[in-house]
């Protein structure tokens, strides 16, 4: 199946009370490791890339190439969003031009009169593009590729008036933070969520942060409109723990060093399973 904009996938997670994990990817093996799992588990499945990770892999380009030559050659058959996550207004237009099915466009830093024009202006540009849009209003907590967030509580106003401006889906802050969550954190804020549910009524709402937050609140902030969900530090951590131990363990380099594939396959087997966990969390397995 070809790339796919987000649209569809949101509709359906709101109408079957579930969310679709976006999962940030930033190499080969990664990409590999959720779309395999995405398609043992018939789950529809969006790829976050930041620009970070885009400038990494040397570009929007190869990243879209690499994605579509991927689903082909692995035959994968779910819906699969290749999506910009925290774009900037540059970085949104590069990635829809190189062929993104979905972008963010994180206007969150900007005044709220400047997020509006230039959310606006990336949705008409999306369109011409067939690819689905998502915004930000207030700040995630922590640090993500560099993005600071002071974890602020979004406005529901001005959630309503930028889920007006022709977006797809709208990540709001609730308490959020990107990172592993601190001893002391309050917990997602969800008389905020349901107030920005009840002025934005059907938009599908998208929980930033996902690592780590316990299993009850993600079922709750679903059931209060939360659609997409993404994930990136608990991959991370899984993948750093296993090549750790593939390393102290000394499987092979004494004789020739590390065989790069052998390397990276235990922390692609633990992306797998965090993938899969995530998942069975978000109720998205066998919704593709
Ligand atoms: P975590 O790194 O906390 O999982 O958050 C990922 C994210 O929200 C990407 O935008």
């Amino acid at each position: 199946m070809p790339l796919v904009n987000a649209k569809e996938m949101m509709e359906k997670a709101r109408e079957g009370h579930y969310a679709v994990g976006a999962f940030n990817i930033n190499n080969l093996e990664w990409t590999k490791a959720i779309l395999q799992t995405a398609e043992e588990l018939h789950a529809p499945v969006m790829l976050g890339v930041s620009e970070g990770a885009n400038k990494y892999m040397t570009g929007y380009l190869v990243v879209a190439e690499m994605v579509k030559a991927m689903i082909k050659t692995l035959n994968i058959t779910v819906p699969v969003a290749l999506h910009l996550d925290h774009g900037t207004y540059e970085g949104a237009k590069k990635a829809l031009a190189a062929g993104y099915s979905s972008v963010m466009f994180d206007g969150s830093k900007y005044p709220i009169d400047e997020n509006i024009e230039k959310t606006k202006e990336i949705v008409e540009l999306a369109k011409q593009y067939n690819a689905s849009v998502e915004a930000e209003v207030g700040a995630i907590g922590g640090e993500e590729d560099g993005v600071k967030g002071n974890g602020e509580l979004a406005d529901p106003n001005q959630c309503k008036v930028i889920a007006d401006c022709g977006i797809d889906m709208l990540a709001a802050g609730i308490g959020n933070i990107h990172g592993v969550y601190p001893a002391n954190w309050k917990g997602l804020n969800f008389d905020v969520l349901a107030a920005i549910k009840a002025k934005c009524g059907d938009m599908p709402l998208v929980l930033h942060g996902g690592t780590g937050i316990p299993e009850d609140m993600i079922k709750k902030a679903i059931s209060l409109g939360v659609c997409k969900i993404n994930v990136n530090t608990e991959c991370q951590l899984a993948f750093a723990k296993a090549t750790r131990l593939y390393i102290e363990e000394g499987k092979d380099h004494e004789k020739k060093g590390f065989d790069p594939r052998k390397l990276l396959a235990p922390g692609a087997e633990a992306i797998k399973e965090t993938v899969k966990q995530k998942m069975e969390m978000f109720g998205c397995i066998n919704k593709a």
